[in-house]
């Protein structure tokens, strides 16, 4: 049926229709992330130059363009409608790199499945997410908005969340197409500065880099986003070995690739060519669709002329485009997304606002709690302190353009709602920062850092008086949303100045003092771990923030979250991550030896490793057997481990299965992530958790890129974190 649709459109169509299919427009008014916002945009869709538009909302506007389309075209081709809903769309989500620390599945499954329902009730089809970049440097600002630094997790988030935006049909009125970017490795940028060089072994990225964008791929993800940056050497907007030898060829991607915002006009300045040069390179690399730079549409047509691109390469890109019109349904009905009374019905519903609050609840984790300080009584005499303890602004987060922040939650009105008999004071204490830099480079885009009119002093006088006369401080700290996210990379991940001289302060007092967290990146928080009091993170919570923190800080969720970034002792120890290599003269565990790889002046460990989170009760592991310490390409071994809660609570565990595979023809990560298992255990309750693992498990990409499991032994860790060695078995895999 497609295809005849397809087909009969495509007969049909001029070479100028065709490229027209191939334009993606955004008219402005929304957030301009490059220098370009299209211009004449109604002109153009009538003239059939438009195949879709990103950056407008709402069933009534919409509804205009799409009768531009619709009526006043020669072949009345619909658009697809983008938009970047990448953490929920009204109803506001945690950043996903703190969704991915709740290691459930279902819930960011259910997140997804919320934004969906919602962006579709405002007349969006069609999402750029979910970034599934893979970042080891927390440097890099767009670390938040992914899922961390393990492929594996990785890609069990990659298939939740396109699952979640497409459901089983795309036809339906409440799913959306979802887009994995940003294909490929564009969370690798040297130093961390983002749109910068990335340079790899292809070794490394099937291994490490690439298999989220596959999981999404295999999951049925119907478009790619392609990626800023270059690889081998090629933008990979421009690619051909990304996107059609790998993409196409080795993958069977069957969807449509779209550029990044002006991406193909960016290969000008990465010195590729001129205009029509670089627009002639992507289309013969396999890109489909252009992204505002309107490089496609203006000198396809005279690449064809001149013979630098042919009719069939032009014809496949807009069949592509066509069909993902056809899957969406509307052919059958353009506006089926813009109905009003959906709009007024779905979005930020009460459900949907409940959904986020736990979200964001079991996104939150237990960094330290040697004071157990958490969970505070109800009635407890509070400072709440800090320049993000009454904020709405920073609480979506970064890139949550379709949300507003004026619906958030502050964590005072959290707290006010969740312990209405606590006796709560605030002070401010400090600025998010005094950098007069910092802030104006912040302030170009999003929230602002307000720098105050009083002075320093005066706010930490505040603050002090304040805690002076609460039993406890709860000090609410951290970046601002837009210092991390796109184009907001840092080489200093520590807090601003400000608020540490206001953290050595209040401590002083000698109060409980709890630490709530707030960042859109791991930090290097090495000054404040060190200090007698608790530390929550809790990312960039969304729009429940002040609901969801009250809800963990007085004890009505007990934090579950682990998290999927390993955090530094200090920025110079960056990339620093769970699943390294041994190298030929590996680091002690603990303290020092001459002549291996170490720094002298610091541990080589993390200061936070990868999985890590502690609870308000405690885990032990015990009983931890292997059904056999032999298996073959056919068989499967099963590992087992029993976990009491022996603590004062009931919580949640998230059991993680990992793998050292000892002799391999490319030498073999520390560790790897093969499995995890999240379960609740009432206090005082054991559970047993069982995995299974075969050859598919033990597989990696040898030089030849084959997909391979290498007889020889291996080492099996189950445990809390990826730095837990106490539960160890080994088992040989036989020919
Ligand atoms: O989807 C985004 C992308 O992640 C970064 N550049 C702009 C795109 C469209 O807004």
């Amino acid at each position: 049926e497609m295809d005849k649709k397809v087909n009969s459109l495509l007969e049909k169509m001029t070479i100028e229709e065709k490229i027209g299919q191939l334009n993606l427009l955004t008219p402005g008014g929304g957030v301009a992330t490059g220098a370009v916002v299209s211009d004449n945009v109604q002109q153009k869709i009538k003239d059939g130059q438009v195949g879709g538009l990103f950056g407008v909302s709402g069933p009534e506007k919409i509804r205009i363009a799409q009768e531009y389309a619709v009526n006043d075209t020669r072949l009345g081709i619909p658009l697809l409608i983008g938009s970047d809903v990448i953490h929920g769309y009204k109803t506001t989500f945690p950043i996903p790199l703190g969704t991915a620390a709740s290691w459930d599945m279902n819930l960011i499954k259910q997140g997804a499945q919320v934004a969906a329902k919602e962006a579709t009730a405002d007349g969006i089809n069609w999402n750029f997410s979910p970034m599934v970049d893979i970042s080891r440097d927390p440097r890099w600002g767009r670390v938040a908005e992914g899922a961390g630094e393990d492929a594996y997790l990785g890609s069990q988030i990659a298939k939740a969340v396109v699952e979640g935006y497409q459901g089983d049909d795309l036809t339906q009125t409440n799913t959306m197409i979802a887009t994995v970017k940003h294909f490929a490795l564009y969370g690798a940028p040297e130093a961390g500065r983002d749109y910068n060089t990335v340079d790899m072994s292809h070794v490394k990225m099937f291994n490490q880099y690439l298999p989220p964008y596959k999981a999404a791929i295999d999951a049925g993800v119907a478009s790619v986003m392609s990626s800023f940056n270059d690889v081998d050497g090629i933008p990979a907007t421009g690619n051909k070995w990304l996107l059609t030898d790998l993409l196409r060829d080795r993958w069977k991607f069957d969807g449509f690739v779209v550029s990044d915002y002006t991406s193909v006009n960016e290969m000008i300045a990465h010195g590729l060519g001129d205009l029509q040069a670089v627009s002639a390179q992507s289309l013969k690399a396999g890109l489909d669709m252009d992204m505002v730079g309107e490089g496609f549409v203006t000198t396809l047509k005279k690449s064809l002329d001149e013979g630098k691109v042919t009719e069939e390469e032009i014809t496949t890109a807009a069949r592509r485009i066509l069909e993902a019109k056809y899957k969406l349904g509307l052919f059958e009905d353009p506006y089926k997304y813009l109905d009003k009374k959906r709009a007024k019905k779905d979005i930020l519903t009460k459900e949907n606002r409940a959904i986020a609050r736990k979200a964001a609840a079991h996104s939150f984790v237990l960094l330290k709690k040697d004071q157990q300080i958490l969970p505070l009584d109800k009635k407890t005499k509070i400072a709440l302190i800090g320049p993000l303890a009454k904020d709405q602004a920073n609480m979506p987060g970064t890139w949550a353009p379709t949300g507003d922040f004026k619906n958030s939650i502050t964590v005072l009105e959290g707290f006010q709602n969740v312990a209405k008999k606590a006796k709560i004071t605030y002070a401010k204490g400090a600025n998010i920062s005094n950098d007069k830099q910092l802030a104006k480079n912040v302030n170009v885009f999003g929230p602002k850092i307000e720098i105050s009119e009083e002075s320093p002093e005066e706010l930490l006088g505040q603050a002090l008086e304040v805690a002076k006369k609460a039993d406890v401080i709860v000090a609410v700290v951290g970046e601002a949303s837009e210092m991390s996210g796109e184009a907001a990379s840092r080489t200093n991940l520590l807090l601003p100045e400000s608020q540490k001289v206001l953290i050595r302060e209040l401590a002083k007092t000698g109060k409980p003092m709890v630490l709530v967290l707030m960042s859109g990146r791991p930090l290097n928080i090495s000054e404040e771990a060190e200090l007698p009091i608790d530390i929550l993170q809790v990312w960039h919570p969304g729009v429940e923030a002040g609901n969801a923190i009250a809800d963990v800080v007085f004890g009505d969720y007990n934090p579950s979250g682990k998290i999927t970034a390993s955090w530094p002792r200090n920025v110079g120890q960056v990339p620093v991550y769970y699943s390294m290599k041994n190298t030929g003269r590996p680091g002690l565990q603990e303290g020092f030896e001459k002549f291996k790889s170490e720094y002298i002046d610091v541990d080589n460990s993390p200061l936070f490793p990868f999985g890590y989170g502690l609870s308000y009760t405690d885990f032990k592991y015990s009983n931890t057997k292997i059904s056999s310490e032999e298996m073959n390409m056919e068989g499967s071994v099963t590992v087992s481990t029993t976990v009491t809660n022996i603590g004062d609570y009931d919580g949640e565990e998230v059991v993680q299965l990992y793998i050292h595979d000892k002799v391999r023809s490319i030498t073999p990560p520390k560790k790897q992530l093969i499995g995890f298992n999240k379960i609740a255990i009432k206090k005082g309750e054991s559970k047993t958790v069982t995995f299974t693992i075969t050859a598919e498990d033990l597989k990696f990409y040898n030089s030849n890129l084959e997909h391979v499991a290498e007889p020889g032994e291996f080492d099996v860790f189950v445990g809390t974190s990826s730095s837990d060695n106490s539960q160890q078995l080994r088992f040989t895999l036989n020919e």
